[in-house]
């Protein structure tokens, strides 16, 4: 059976993918940071698949640099990395702390760049998938640190899917507006879907079939899907 790895797996997008993964028979390396990931693990393994949690800290670099050899110590046939885990940190430029730049750079984009380099160092084959914003698309400074990690991590995406695609595609997911950030109001989705093109917001299922796309479709490589109802081409 292959095997995917998924980072920030244990709640939200990262979880939903990691369960749709294993109910297409994928073993999952589940990666978590501070959620406890045991009734994930209970509801992968459920679906008959082997599920082993890791825990990290991706603002850590030196942590990040040994992850996917910890994978590979107990599974062999690694096809699939997501790149899920990041924080969300509202300060403009202005605003934004020396703390805040670090920890957000080393965790939404350097760490992803250190598990996909060795991704191809070792694994060589298969794809990866990182999770990107419809804000790459747009001049909106308030998550600043947070846009600037993620239109680096398209960049790097598009950079690797040149370099490496003869062996392991590389893509991204943009979602929009899909999940009201952590402790948003109960209408928080349905107050902003007012500002998307198709009125509504993304359910989760848009994302795995944007995921499904890009496993099926062997010669998308270095694109990125936007699963925002056109959000991001919004003139403001
Ligand atoms: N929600 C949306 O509608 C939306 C829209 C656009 C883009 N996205 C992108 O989609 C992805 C998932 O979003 P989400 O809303 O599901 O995420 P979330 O609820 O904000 O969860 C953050 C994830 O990152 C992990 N994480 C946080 N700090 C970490 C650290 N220092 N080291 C390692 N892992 C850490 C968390 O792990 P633990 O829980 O184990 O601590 C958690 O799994 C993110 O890349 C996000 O930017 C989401």
């Amino acid at each position: 059976m292959p095997t995917a790895i998924v980072t920030g797996g244990a709640i939200r997008i990262g979880k939903a993918m990691a369960l749709h993964l294993a109910g297409k028979g994928f073993n999952i390396a589940l990666h978590h940071h501070k959620s406890v990931p045991s009734a994930v693990i209970e509801e992968i393994k459920a679906q008959g698949v082997q599920c082993r949690s890791y825990p990290c800290d991706f603002s850590n670099l030196e942590e990040a640099e040994g992850f996917i050899e910890k994978v590979l110590a107990d599974f062999d046939d690694v096809e699939l990395l997501i790149n899920s885990a990041a924080n969300f940190i509202q300060e403009n430029l202005e605003e934004t702390q020396k703390e805040t730049l670090t920890d957000t750079l080393q965790l939404n984009l350097m760490s992803p760049y250190l598990l996909m380099r060795d991704f191809k160092r070792s694994i060589n084959k298969g794809m990866i998938v990182n999770i990107l914003d419809e804000r790459v698309r747009k001049h909106i400074s308030t998550f600043g640190a947070y846009s600037v990690s993620k239109v680096g991590l398209k960049h790097l995406t598009e950079l690797a899917a040149v370099e490496w695609g003869e062996t392991v595609r590389v893509n991204g997911i943009a979602p929009g507006l899909i999940l009201p950030p952590q402790g948003g109001s109960p209408d928080y989705l349905e107050k902003a879907a007012k500002k998307v093109p198709t009125r509504t917001h993304g359910k989760m299922e848009n994302l795995l079939q944007a995921l499904d796309y890009l496993m099926e479709n062997q010669f998308v490589n270095g694109d990125t899907l936007f699963v925002d109802g056109a959000e991001s081409l919004r003139w403001q």
